[in-house]
Order: C-alpha cells, then sequence, then structure tokens
C-alpha cells in the first residue's frame, strides 16, 4: 500500500469518528428559528474531508493528547471552516451551486438563510472554544481562542485572505509582484486555517519552542500546497469527485500560481512546499508518520 492510500484510510476512519460527534453539539431548539440550526447542520454533515480537524488531531496526538481532549477544538475549527465555505459559495461572492457533492447551503435553504447559518456557525465555534472541556486552564483556553479569533479574522486571517482574492481578481497580472500577491492571498485565505490546526494541537499538547515552531513552519507550507492542488484541482479535476462546480478561478479570473506559472510549474512548487514541509517534522521521527504522509497526501489527492 502507498503512504498516500494509508493516509487516506487513516483520514476516512479519522473523518468517521468525528461525524458520529456532532449530532451532540446540536440540541435543535423547537421553535422556528431552528431553521437556522438546520442550515448549520446540513452544511456540517454534507460530506468534507476533516482536513482541519485531523491536524489538531494528529499534532495534539504527538504529545500524547487523545481524541476526547482535542475534539472540542477539532468540531470548533471545523464550524469555523464550514462557515467560509457557506460564505464563500454566496452569489455575491464566488457563487457555487454545488458544494461537497451537495448543493450549497443557499441553494438548499435560501440566500438570507445561508450568511446567518454561517453567522451561527462562527459565533458557535467559539462558544465551543469557551468550554472547560475545550482545556482545563483558563489561560489555554484564553490563549486558543485569541489564536483561533485572529486566525480567522481581518488582520492577516482568512477574511483578510478571502477580501485579498476578490480584489486580486480585479489585478492586471502584468504586476511584477504578482507570486508575493499570490503567496499572500493563499497564505491568508486557506493557509491561517489550516496553520490553526496544527498550533492549536501543540499548544494543547504542550509543545516546547523548537517543536512548536518546526510544526509551524510545516504548517505554513502544506497550507500554501493544499491551496495550489485546489487551484490545480479546479482546472483538472472531477467535478464528482470533487464534489463542487470546476473551472470557477478562470472564469472569475482568479489569482492563482496555476494562472501564473501554469499547471506543471505551480504542481512543482506545491511538491518544493511539500518536501520541506517533510523535513520541518522529520525530528519528531515516526511519531509524525501520519502528518508526515499527510502532507504528500495534499498535493497527491484528487479532491
Ligand atoms: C476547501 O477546503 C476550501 C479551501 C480552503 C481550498 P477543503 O478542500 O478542505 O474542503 P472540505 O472541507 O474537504 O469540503
Ligand atoms: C476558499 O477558496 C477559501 C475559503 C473558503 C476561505 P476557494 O474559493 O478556492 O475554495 P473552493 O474552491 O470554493 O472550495
Ligand atoms: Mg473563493
Ligand atoms: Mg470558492
Ligand atoms: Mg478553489
Amino acid at each position: 500500500m502507498t503512504e498516500t492510500n494509508n493516509i487516506k484510510d487513516i483520514l476516512k476512519q479519522y473523518a468517521a469518528r468525528f461525524n458520529r460527534e456532532i449530532d451532540r453539539f446540536f440540541p435543535f431548539p423547537a421553535g422556528d428559528e431552528k431553521r437556522v440550526s438546520e442550515a448549520m447542520h446540513y452544511s456540517l454533515t454534507r460530506g468534507g474531508k476533516r482536513l482541519r480537524p485531523f491536524l489538531v488531531y494528529e499534532t495534539a496526538g504527538l504529545f500524547g493528547v487523545g481524541f476526547e481532549t482535542s475534539l472540542n477544538t477539532a468540531m470548533a475549527l471545523e464550524m469555523l471552516h464550514t462557515y467560509s465555505l457557506i460564505h464563500d459559495d454566496l452569489p455575491a461572492m464566488d457563487n457555487d451551486d454545488l458544494r461537497r457533492g451537495f448543493p450549497t447551503c443557499h441553494k438548499q435553504f435560501d440566500e438570507a438563510t445561508a450568511i446567518i447559518a454561517g453567522d451561527g456557525l462562527l459565533t458557535y465555534a467559539f462558544e465551543i472554544m469557551s468550554r472547560p472541556s475545550t482545556a482545563a486552564d483558563p489561560a489555554v483556553r484564553c490563549y486558543l481562542i485569541e489564536m483561533l479569533a485572529n486566525a480567522a479574522g481581518a488582520f492577516n486571517g482568512m477574511v483578510a485572505g478571502q477580501m485579498l482574492d476578490l480584489i486580486g481578481a480585479a489585478y492586471t497580472m502584468d504586476r511584477d509582484d504578482k507570486e508575493e500577491i499570490i503567496r499572500h492571498i493563499e497564505e491568508m485565505k486557506t493557509g491561517r486555517l489550516l496553520r490553526y490546526a496544527v498550533e492549536a494541537g501543540a499548544v494543547l499538547g504542550g509543545a516546547d519552542e523548537k517543536e512548536l515552531q518546526a510544526l509551524i513552519s510545516y504548517a505554513r507550507r502544506i497550507g500554501i500546497a493544499f491551496q495550489i492542488t485546489d487551484d490545480i484541482l479546479d482546472l483538472t479535476g472531477d467535478e464528482r469527485t470533487m464534489g463542487k462546480t470546476l473551472h470557477k478561478d478562470e472564469q472569475q479570473n482568479k489569482m492563482t500560481f496555476v494562472s501564473l506559472y501554469g499547471l506543471d510549474t505551480a504542481r512543482k512548487i506545491a511538491e518544493e512546499l511539500t518536501a520541506a514541509a517533510r523535513e520541518d517534522i522529520a525530528f519528531f521521527g515516526n511519531r509524525a508518520q501520519n502528518l508526515q504522509n499527510l502532507a504528500a497526501y495534499i498535493v497527491d489527492r484528487n479532491h
């Protein structure tokens, strides 16, 4: 069995276990407002690779932290990620009808409901993070929450990246600093949440400074490699397998490594980033085998 086949199965097993926990977080209210929890639940439970939760779990696991202990952080992060997808798909943004193989939230419900379902997931993520079961030490909890707000927010976080992604589409491609711009966009819009997964896992596990820095470097590299692969798959992927509408980036004039350098060079950059990411965490040895293989899978995936 190849490394990436093996990690695919491990990720699937984790996702199945994670999915079984979701309903515990959903006490549907009796009133008519339950429509918004239904929309939140809908988007959260229709597919999804659960890559970010898995990264939290695997990184925390390096330090002996188990599934239950990392679950709140993993769940909150997946909720926040799902909110970002719901809003990303809205007509005013990427205008997509298909997500994770199902109708997007605004198609299944309606646009206004999709907007508040995103708000609901974002807010609930922070509520979950504030629970004592997230981390017994209130100072650790506070730190995890601050990091999450940072990673998700408008000041060098995912929201900033989404803004740049929209503005970037209007830039002319004859600027000299295109590669820098693209790297920055990808690092913000996608990289920050992936990096949070690893950083939060490291904090939950009590990593020392050297371990933390190595893991952050790993996460930054796989974050960009992950978005480059998303951009490659947007052009070359199979729509059924991907579960989302493809050829959007070209259509919407998005700035990506693929639009800048073409497929082969983009793939090469992603592969180099992956190799360097694997080096970053080599000193963990076998303990980090799954993180090593996950880095390879990120550029090798077909969805
Ligand atoms: C898609 O993320 C959006 C990007 C940041 C590129 P994923 O590819 O992790 O999507 P799901 O969660 O598996 O649906
Ligand atoms: C999405 O990037 C990034 C976030 C949702 C923050 P894309 O717009 O490329 O993601 P897909 O291709 O729709 O999943
Ligand atoms: Mg987008
Ligand atoms: Mg999109
Ligand atoms: Mg995309």
